[in-house]
């Protein structure tokens, strides 16, 4: 594993640090350039998608990032021989899939709820599917109740076991009629994925239609699927007797192209990332601007910089796209630490994603959640009770301090607030930013960050 030397190490500022921890000694801006690849949310799936495909399949830009390893490691447990075959680049030979047991599926899924997504593919190669008990960040219950119903609806059975879940196909599975309760994005994918080598015809309302979607979908289309993406969140899908494996690069992460925007901005600094797409970003930008940050547009990524002068508070909702991604609002609550005046950030996706400004807090923040989230707030899509609103109160110094990463986006948050703060903190469990963010450690040194971290 790497080693990083860097000024504070130089310094002697601290000896003896564990594999999952880094120490960030804040008050430099972030400055450079840097590259993202493929999107783990995208990444991620067409790796399942390629066990459709009787013939092998070419996935490029795939990152490296722990959650692709999770993947790698459940394909080969089923007999796909993955092969890294360039670099970024890994080829999937799916001549001979076979069955797994719970244990050898359950000691490879890590803390990922990628298995869920391996039902429809499996019912079509083998018959069954096997479901440990699924991980994931700790952001909510996150259940799988649309992936069970829609599963049922093409006419899976599905028993719950001491070991996990346990799905077969007795009379193979046919076209069925689905409206999700909510846009889902998993639950969209299972069903696109089981769908597309149905018998008969699809019809999956209230779908989810972020990009990462549409990009499988693109997939599917280039192994044989016939799939419509009609108006007001419906998609038609023709099942096929026969899939064939693709040849695709993968769509550019987007989450993390907005959480090196929101260092960049909370950091007073100047970010240039390769490989960022203006048109998968236009709502983050809006809000990006509205706040005071700046960007140029170029045909090879977009830099984002501080242009001066002062952060402004917004009023953000998190939504199902086209709206703002629920995963952008942790790096923008640190950023918004620093604007003048008070932001809200109303999250409505998931139950349980802002207790990581507690430790924000303990770094000298002003973040106040209210547990029921804000009463008069207009949801597109109202759903639940459970809402909750983080207000933020800024400008405020942050000092350095020790804090825990919770969650992957929680994570790189912290990241971005030890950066800020003036002094040195030392962030722990580090490892989980691996599971979404490729070479962060390395990228954030490119970046002018002042860090030990011994890998
Ligand atoms: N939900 C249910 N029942 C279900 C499925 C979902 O109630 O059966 C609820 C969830 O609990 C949540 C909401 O529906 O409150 C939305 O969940 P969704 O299914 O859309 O999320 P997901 O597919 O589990 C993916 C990403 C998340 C991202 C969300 C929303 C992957 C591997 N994960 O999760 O990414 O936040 O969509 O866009 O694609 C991340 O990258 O950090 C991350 C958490």
């Amino acid at each position: 594993m790497m080693s990083l030397v860097t000024d504070a190490q130089k310094a002697g500022r601290r000896v003896g640090l564990t594999s999952d921890e880094i120490v960030i000694t804040g008050g430099n801006p972030l400055i450079g350039r840097i590259g993202v690849r493929g999107a783990k949310n995208l990444a991620t799936k067409a790796m399942v998608a390629a066990l459709l495909g009787e013939t092998p399949s070419v996935l490029r830009d795939v990152p490296e990032i722990s959650d692709v390893d999770v993947v790698r490691g459940l394909l080969e447990v089923y007999g796909v021989v993955v092969t890294s075959t360039a670099p970024g680049e890994l080829q999937f030979d799916t001549s001979n899939v076979e069955k797994a047991h719970f244990a050898e599926i359950d000691a490879h899924a890590g803390s990922s709820r990628i298995p869920i997504l391996f039902c429809g593919p499996l019912l079509h190669r083998l018959g069954e599917a096997r479901i440990p008990d699924l991980g994931g960040c700790r952001i909510g219950d996150r259940p799988i109740d649309f992936h069970l119903d829609a599963l049922r609806a093409f006419g899976a059975v599905v028993d719950k076991g001491y070991e996990g879940i346990y799905i077969t196909a007795p009379d193979g599975l046919k076209g069925a009629n689905i409206e999700l309760p909510y846009p889902s994005v998993g639950a969209t994918e299972q069903v696109l994925l089981t769908a597309v080598r149905a018998k008969g015809t699809t019809e999956l309302k209230n779908a989810a239609i972020e990009p990462e979607i549409m990009d499988l979908i693109a997939i599917l289309q280039k192994m044989g699927a016939i799939i419509s993406v009609e108006p007001n969140r419906v998609i038609l899908i023709e099942g096929v007797d026969r899939l064939e494996g693709y040849k695709h690069r993968a769509l550019f992460d987007r989450n993390e192209v907005a959480s090196w925007a929101a260092a960049a901005l909370a950091t007073r600094g100047d970010i240039f990332v390769e490989g960022a797409l203006q048109s998968e970003l236009m709502t983050f930008l809006n809000v990006f601007r509205k706040v005071g940050g700046a960007f140029d547009v170029e045909d090879d990524g977009i830099r984002f910089y501080h242009p001066g002068g002062e952060l402004k508070p917004v009023t953000v909702e998190t939504d199902v796209h086209p709206g703002f991604m629920t995963d952008w609002q942790q790096p923008l609550i640190v950023a918004l630490t620093q604007a003048n005046g008070i932001s809200i950030v109303h999250e409505t996706v998931y139950e349980n994603r802002l207790g990581f400004t507690k430790s924000l807090n303990d770094m000298g923040a002003n973040i106040v959640v209210h547990p029921q989230g804000l009463p008069d707030v207009p949801r597109r899509v109202a759903r639940r009770d459970f809402e909750q609103a983080a207000v933020i109160t800024g400008p405020t110094k942050l000092h350095g301090a020790d804090v825990l990463v919770p969650d992957l986006r929680g994570g790189f948050s912290y990241l971005i607030a030890a950066l800020v703060a003036e002094g040195t903190s030392t962030i722990s469990n580090v490892g989980i930013i691996s599971r979404g963010y490729e070479h962060f450690i390395e990228k954030l040194a490119a970046l002018g960050a002042d860090f030990e971290y011994e890998g």
